[in-house]
């Protein structure tokens, strides 16, 4: 394997090393480029350029192949509880009995707002977006706790940190849901595992206390566990690139939030649902959704099909299609919107035009069904990918200060006017 690139242009040669990752993926390292060779490259949504060395996520898209830390998605969906991947995320090691009990403690200690926090709710409109007063009152949290706008990245003011940003965002989550109905708000239980603590929050009432169900309790950690982190993707990236600036973790991530609400990253997961019903009450075939897809003309994409980095299933989608047909199953519930979503699939695998460009389910497109079945509202889901990727937004904006910092500021090939002088209004 080469060590290093050679570049040829204008006449000079130019040689650029060659760095291995761990899984022994290759990059060619032109942190020097421009400063030697006077060019820069062009590389629009970043397809084919690296950002940084990260050890948290390793995604091999031609395999399928998702892991965490070294360990594959596989096995922490069937064995892990999300609690324990976020500890791994974070800290980089399966956390010992003692450390998960203190990592939990830490959890169900910040549950709670500030009393003053939880006013900010009362005075938005009931249709407010869940996202926008998701990120919003992320970034409100830190005017309660101005001691999280230093930047701390080690230690117990980290661990504390990023406790109360995991543990808060569950909480604000679960209000913005209560306040849209109109519904009093339920506090944290301390007693309540993670996932427990949200579904009583979410739709406990005062005159009924929410049952948690081992089985829906388990099919949302299987949820965010398989939402906790995903290279540098795009909501991730925008948390480095303000973290870049020295912005605290909850700006950063406040700023991920609304990466992720677009409907080409999380917003995918209702988008889904939407399609699913449009086909469903439509009576159209599928080949008409099908056709409008293909159309270039048209902006109407599958959603929930193709991936930048997955050119084979995404195994998320694997995971989460078993899942939701053992939680249907389980819960006697039958879903006609699943009927349509195996069919649309089968019609994919069959068409060249998904076929020739790698386009399968990824993680949004039976993500939905699993969020419906466990009674979870459609315009909560894209606020439930946010709550499962929080760990790999803190893993890694703590691992972007971990590296020498230096502040995002790409470069750009400029196509505008040359230097032209100053036109008087009256010669305009
Ligand atoms: C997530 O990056 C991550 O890791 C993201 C994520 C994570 O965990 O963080 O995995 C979560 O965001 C999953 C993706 C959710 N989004 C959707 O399901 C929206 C629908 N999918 C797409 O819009 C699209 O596939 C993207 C955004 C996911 C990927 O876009 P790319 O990599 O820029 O691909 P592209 O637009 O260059 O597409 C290549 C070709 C194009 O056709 P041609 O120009 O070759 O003729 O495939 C076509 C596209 O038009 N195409 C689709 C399509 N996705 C791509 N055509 C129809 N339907 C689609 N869904």
């Amino acid at each position: 394997m080469s060590k290093s690139a050679t570049l040829n242009v204008d006449g000079k040669s130019f040689e650029f090393e060659v760095i291995t990752g761990s899984e022994n993926e290759k990059c060619i390292d032109i942190q020097k480029l421009r400063s030697e060779t006077g060019y820069i490259t062009l590389d629009p949504g970043f397809g084919n350029t690296g950002s940084c060395f990260s050890s948290i996520t390793y995604v091999d898209g031609a395999k399928g192949i998702l892991q965490y830390r070294g360990y594959p998605i596989e096995d922490l969906a069937e064995k892990s509880t999300f609690v324990e991947t976020a500890y791994l995320i974070l800290y980089g090691e399966l956390p010992k009995a003692e450390q998960l009990r203190d990592f939990s403690a830490r959890l169900k200690e910040h549950a709670p707002l500030n009393t003053n926090l939880e006013h900010h709710f009362s005075g938005l409109p009931n249709n407010a977006p869940p996202m926008a007063i998701l990120s919003a009152m992320l970034n409100l949290v830190s005017c309660f706790h101005p001691e999280v706008l230093e930047v701390p990245t080690t230690g117990a003011e980290f661990d504390r940190t990023a406790s109360l940003l995991l543990s808060k965002v569950r909480t604000i989550a679960a209000f913005a849901y209560r306040m849209a109905c109109g519904k009093p708000i339920n506090h944290p239980n301390p007693n309540l595992t993670y996932c427990g603590n949200f579904l009583h929050m979410m739709f406990s009432d005062p005159y009924q206390e929410y049952e948690v169900s081992p089985i829906i309790d388990k099919a949302l950690n299987l949820f965010l566990i398989l939402h906790a982190d995903h290279e540098q993707n795009c909501s991730t990236t925008t948390v480095r690139v303000v973290g870049s600036s020295r912005a605290n973790l909850f700006s950063s991530v406040s700023a991920g939030v609304c990466a992720l609400w677009g409907p080409l990253h999380g917003g995918a997961n209702s988008a889904v649902i939407a399609m699913l019903e449009d086909i469903k009450d439509s009576g159209r075939p599928l080949t008409y959704y099908l056709d409008k897809a293909k159309d270039k003309n048209d902006s109407f994409r599958l959603m929930g099909f193709g991936h930048r980095v997955y050119k084979n299933f995404d195994p998320r989608s694997i995971i989460l299609k078993k899942q939701v047909h053992s939680v249907l199953e389980a819960l006697n519930i039958n879903d006609n919107l699943l009927k349509i979503a195996l069919e649309l699939e089968e019609a994919t695998l069959n068409d060249d035009y998904f076929v020739s460009r790698n386009l399968y389910p990824n993680v949004d497109f039976y993500s939905g069904l699993l969020l419906r079945a466990i009674g979870i509202p459609l315009n909560m889901y894209t606020v439930m990918f946010a709550i499962g990727r929080m760990p790999g937004w803190i893993a890694n904006w703590k691992e972007l200060h971990d590296h020498k910092l230096r502040i995002s500021r790409p470069r750009q090939i400029y196509t505008g006017e040359t230097a032209r002088p100053y036109v008087s209004i009256a010669k305009r």
